[in-house]
């Protein structure tokens, strides 16, 4: 069996980048997302500079199926997973009431319902590989977001089910990680359709792995790292403010109500 670091999101921004450093680092990895132009293209690059496996796996996550699926065709392969970051998400942003239904449902299955299932299925391997599991939430996480209500939401699950995670797999020697990074200079706002995501200045993709690997560098990362002492301070501050003013300073931010 080859061990690998699973990548979802691999095509682009944080996941991409998460990839380019762990095959420079010696792993081998497995590209997960939807465009399967980009993740050829990736792994290609990543066999020819690092002299690494990288697979391709094509996989569209709005597909309640997709999990059971990529774990099968990892299982097919003689794969066994040593790693698993969980970067695929997008977000919507409108008011609640004037949010798309089926964009919403994918938001949330994709956010949410795939990033769990994948984790479940691939959990067993991780711990006994002693691996590193890292879920990409978001600084959305930190309050809920007048504005962008659904994607702060699925956000704050994020980082809940991870820090849970953290305290049941305590002592097994895997280490857990809820990353947080605040805006990012990324395809993802693009995605969005929006900038309404950009609260407060955006960095690289590098500035988020330089943080997210000096935490995994270390024996126990978890179970949150926020990137940015700014975006820790706001994290903090949010959590010890009053809920409405909480909010009415988030709704100011995100230019809602
Ligand atoms: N950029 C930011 O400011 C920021 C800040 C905090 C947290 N985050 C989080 O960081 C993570 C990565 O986002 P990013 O900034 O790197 O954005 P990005 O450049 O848009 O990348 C998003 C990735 O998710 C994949 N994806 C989206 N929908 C998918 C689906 N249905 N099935 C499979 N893969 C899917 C995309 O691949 P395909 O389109 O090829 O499928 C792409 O690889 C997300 O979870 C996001 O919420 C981003």
């Amino acid at each position: 069996m080859a061990d690998a670091v699973v990548i979802t999101g691999a095509s682009s921004g944080i996941g991409a980048g998460f990839a380019r450093r762990f095959a420079a680092r010696g792993h081998d990895v497995v590209l997960v997302a939807r465009r399967a132009d980009r993740l050829e293209a990736l792994a290609a690059e990543l066999r020819s500079l690092h002299r690494v496996e990288a697979a391709v796996v094509a996989a569209d996550l709005t597909d309640p199926a997709a999990p059971a699926r990529i774990a099968a065709d990892l299982a097919d392969r003689g794969i066994r997973a040593t790693g698993l970051v969980n970067s695929a998400g997008f977000g919507t942003a409108a008011a609640f009431a004037e949010e798309d239904d089926a964009l919403v449902a994918d938001e949330i299955q994709v956010n949410i319902a795939a990033l769990t299932l994948l984790t479940r299925i691939l959990l067993p391997s991780l711990i006994e590989a002693r691996g590193l599991l890292v879920n990409v939430s978001s600084t959305a996480a930190h309050q809920p977001l007048p504005g962008l209500a659904v994607y702060a939401a699925t956000k704050a699950y994020v980082t809940a089910l991870t820090e849970a995670i953290w305290q049941e797999t305590r002592g097994t020697g895997l280490r857990v990680l809820a990353l947080c990074p605040g805006p990012t200079e990324t395809e993802f706002f693009e995605v969005a359709g929006s900038e309404t995501f950009k609260v407060g200045p955006s960095v690289s993709v590098d500035v988020v792995l330089d943080e997210a690997f000096a935490a995994l560098d270390r024996r126990d990362p978890g179970p949150v790292h926020t990137v940015g002492a700014g975006n820790r301070a706001q994290g903090l501050l949010g959590r010890v403010s009053p809920r409405r003013l909480r909010l009415w300073v988030a709704s100011r931010a995100v230019g809602s109500r």
